[in-house]
């Protein structure tokens, strides 16, 4: 455990505004890195990867220690508590993950959720890991998908696609899409405690699919499994704090942070901070939100949208990072720039 007054990642979540803001970015490890690409070719497949504590382990530390960020995200992908449940799960190279598809209530009752909780257990042994080799001062996040983006990829069997046959369910197969949620929610709830057992100092829950759903939908398709999540995360007993990533709340942002409780929520690209100002109590910690494409771009725009984000959200719990995932194709001295001028303060 980090002692809670030196990782100024944890004092943020925890509500006390930082100066210098902590930064890290998510996917930070992958594929823009030549140590990540040279550690991935000695795997037999992406799975493979995440299961083997020493590579992940080793995945996870490469952004730390060529950057210096202020927390380290586990390496693993949302996708493993559906290998975990017993669904076929594959990553291709240029298509992106194939998810064996749920069609009808048997396919939610392959493997029993402890056994299931049991079969990650390489990803609590990259933990452990992890947190042994990282200093005090660096905190290490555990995470999961939030149970509609991970069900979308077990309806929808690809990524990718417009969605419509998951939100169709809502409609048509209300019942089996609840218990897919709900199995989500305790598979889920389980998989984090047991991370957080591991030595996780905070927890994400990335709802990276939440855009484009009418309100009612929004309410029960993502807010009501992200309370439940978070609610039965601290009925085990997990008190470490939580952020949660609604990525395309968009109107909903507000509806979100006033019903999930969560310590800090990620903001994504498109979010207006003046709108954000208004809609984030003011003791919930923001996270965010750099878009990925200037950070590709670089250049004096990049630098004046950094300075624009940190001197929106002085004064306020602020945890500097992107609104998306860094991509391949970003330049390393770009990011390099970015914890430069986040350090600095400006
Ligand atoms: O640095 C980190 O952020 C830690 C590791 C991490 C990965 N995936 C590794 C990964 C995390 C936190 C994730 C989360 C994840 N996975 C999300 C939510 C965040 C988001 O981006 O919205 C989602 C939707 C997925 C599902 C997923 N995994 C897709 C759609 C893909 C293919 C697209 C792509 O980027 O290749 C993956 C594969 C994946 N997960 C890779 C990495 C590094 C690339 C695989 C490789 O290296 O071959």
């Amino acid at each position: 455990m980090p002692d809670p007054t030196s990782s100024r990642f944890l004092n943020v979540l925890a509500g006390t505004p930082s100066t210098p803001v902590p930064i890290w970015m998510m996917r930070q490890a992958g594929r823009h890195l030549p140590e990540y690409l040279e550690l991935r070719a000695q795997a037999k497949d992406f799975l493979d990867f995440c299961y083997s504590p020493s590579m992940a382990a080793e995945a996870t530390l490469q952004p730390i220690r060529r950057y210096d960020m202020d927390a380290a995200i586990l390496f693993a992908d949302i996708l493993l508590i559906l290998d975990a449940i017993g669904l076929d799960v594959r990553f291709e190279k240029g298509v992106g993950p194939i998810v064996e598809t749920v069609d009808s209530e048997s396919d939610l009752h392959r493997a029993p959720i402890e056994k299931a909780v049991q079969r990650l257990s390489p990803v609590y042994e990259t933990v452990d890991r992890v947190r042994t080799g990282l200093s005090e001062d660096k905190a290490l996040i555990g995470f999961c998908g939030a149970p509609w983006t991970v069900a979308l990829y077990a309806i929808e069997g690809r990524g990718g696609t417009d969605k419509s046959t998951a939100r169709s369910w809502a409609y048509t197969k209300p019942d089996l899409l609840k218990k897919l949620l709900a199995l989500l929610v305790e598979a889920s709830a389980q998989y984090l405690h047991e991370q957080v057992k591991a030595g996780a100092d905070a927890l994400m829950i990335f709802e990276s699919w939440a855009e484009g759903l009418p309100s009612d939908l929004f309410q029960t398709l993502v807010i009501d499994p992200n309370a439940a999540l978070v609610a039965r995360l601290r009925a085990l007993g997990v008190n470490v704090p939580i952020i949660g990533f609604p990525r395309g709340a968009a109107t909903m942002l507000e509806a979100y942070t006033r019903q999930v409780p969560v310590n800090g929520v990620g903001l994504d690209t498109s979010i207006d901070p003046q709108h954000a100002l208004q809609a984030v109590p003011k003791t919930m910690a923001v996270q965010g939100h750099l878009d990925p494409l200037l950070l590709i771009a670089g250049g004096e725009a990049m630098d004046a949208r950094v300075r624009e984000l940190l001197e929106a959200y002085k004064g306020r719990p602020h945890i500097f990072n992107l609104g998306h995932g860094v991509r391949p194709e970003t330049p390393i001295p770009h990011v390099e720039r970015v914890v430069e001028l986040v350090r600095a303060g400006v």
